[in-house]
């Protein structure tokens, strides 16, 4: 049969051990197609291939019936191969949003212990379970680390006194950012995971040290595991009543509902990043190569952003995103984008990021200050209150005045 495999492209290989220390693959001896390893290789030296392969089966038994399911494969191509559906991430029910091994939305208990189905080869003899109420949910993170600056929403006049923020980061992404920021995160699918509860006393423990106003999580995507956010939300809110929590989210899978649901559980800041106005410009900040996902992934962004500031304006603290490179956005373009938050809310904060060159694309260029201050001087030329550039010499705000703390 005919199979989507990868293959080493050893011209391309740096030797960099990113695919032995971070991005491990679980089938090393026969290639079960995930692409976790095609997506996370920073230089680009893996390609799918289709190969013809032996057709073979293994016997799988999920939740106590027995099935023949073709091999090598993911066990996630196995339970879609017998019929298990896969569901949009925002509904907290089995699904895999990232398909790198990061976010263990995907879980299944795999012989009595959850296991992700995303990465996992399928073997002979596997007992499956679907129902994994019993179980707390895992997820890779990297931190606790304090934070001097913290994310796109963490209250401006905040920043410049010392540690911000704790935060953590969560691994596994929707996006394939040619240039992520944060790749070593995004892509690790070896770190153990943790419960929401074990992430939640290490963040708050590093919240105290540091005695941070604010709490945060931020990725590659948090929200892509809606079952660990909503829990992890809560146990922080029980452990830091008063507290500033922050969740800093690209915004693609987010619905009304679980924006609701993550208030409700202590979710009091939130960032969304739209990055982009038009979808030709996001699908080169992405790498997505589908048109309609990112149209479908901007639109989405743009909508909850819209819904958040909506609903929830003067009650929780909410903040936007944009990134800048000239490589993929024209000034032209920023000025859409100041358009569209100013009719949104002209005083919403936004801080535009100015990325850097990083993983795939360390021939970008960043953006010189000048560039950036330019940038500020567009979006608030479209009417725009709180403008802040990232810059190589730190952020710069709407003003130089700071409110009295
Ligand atoms: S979809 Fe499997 S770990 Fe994210």
């Amino acid at each position: 049969m005919d199979r989507l495999i990868v293959e080493v492209d050893e011209n391309r290989c740096r030797d960099c051990g990113f695919c032995i220390q971070v991005n491990i693959c679980r089938s090393p001896a026969q290639c079960i197609g995930c692409l976790s390893c095609y997506y996370a290789c920073p230089y680009e030296a893996r390609s799918k291939k289709i190969k013809e392969i032996k057709r073979e089966y293994a016997e799988i038994w999920v939740d106590g019936i027995r099935y023949s399911v073709p091999y090598p494969s993911t066990i996630k191509e196995a339970l879609m191969n017998i019929g298990v559906a896969f569901h949009h991430p925002s509904t907290g029910r089995i699904s895999a949003p990232c398909s790198l091994g990061g976010c263990w939305a995907c879980s299944v208990l795999v012989n009595g212990e959850l296991e992700r189905t995303c990465i996992m080869p399928v073997e002979d003899g596997m007992k499956i379970d679907l129902n994994i109420e019993g179980k707390e949910p895992l997820r890779i993170i990297h931190g606790p680390e304090p934070h001097r600056v913290g994310g796109k929403a963490t209250p401006w006049w905040e920043v410049g006194y010392g540690y911000v923020e704790a935060a953590i980061w969560t691994a596994g992404c929707n996006l394939r950012c040619p240039q992520c920021q944060n790749y070593t995160v995004t892509y690790d699918n070896s770190t153990e995971p943790v419960t929401p509860q074990e992430a939640a006393r290490m963040v708050t423990a590093c919240s105290r040290k540091y005695n941070t106003r604010g709490v945060a999580v931020s990725g590659g995507e948090p929200t892509l595991n809606k079952k660990w956010l909503i829990r992890f939300f809560k146990e922080l809110r029980r452990l830091n009543p008063g507290k500033r929590l922050h969740l800093d989210s690209n915004g693609t899978i987010l619905t009304r509902d679980y924006v609701d649901e993550l208030v409700e559980s202590g979710c009091n800041n939130i960032g969304v990043e739209p990055k982009a106005f038009r979808v030709e410009t996001y699908m080169k900040i992405t790498g997505l190569e589908d048109y309609d996902i990112a149209k479908t992934y901007l639109e989405n962004s743009w909508n909850i952003l819209k819904y958040i500031v909506d609903e929830y304006s003067g009650k929780i603290y909410v903040g936007a995103g944009i990134a800048y490179n000239k490589e993929w956005m024209t000034f032209k373009e920023l000025a859409e984008i100041g358009d569209k938050i100013a009719s949104i809310d002209p005083s919403l904060q936004v801080t535009v990021l100015d990325y850097f060159p990083f993983f795939r694309r360390r021939w970008l260029k960043r953006p010189t200050v000048d560039e950036m201050l330019k940038v500020k001087k567009i979006l608030e030329e479209r009417g725009l209150k709180t403008v802040i550039v990232q810059t190589s010499i730190g952020h710069l705000g709407p003003a130089d005045i700071k409110p009295k703390h």
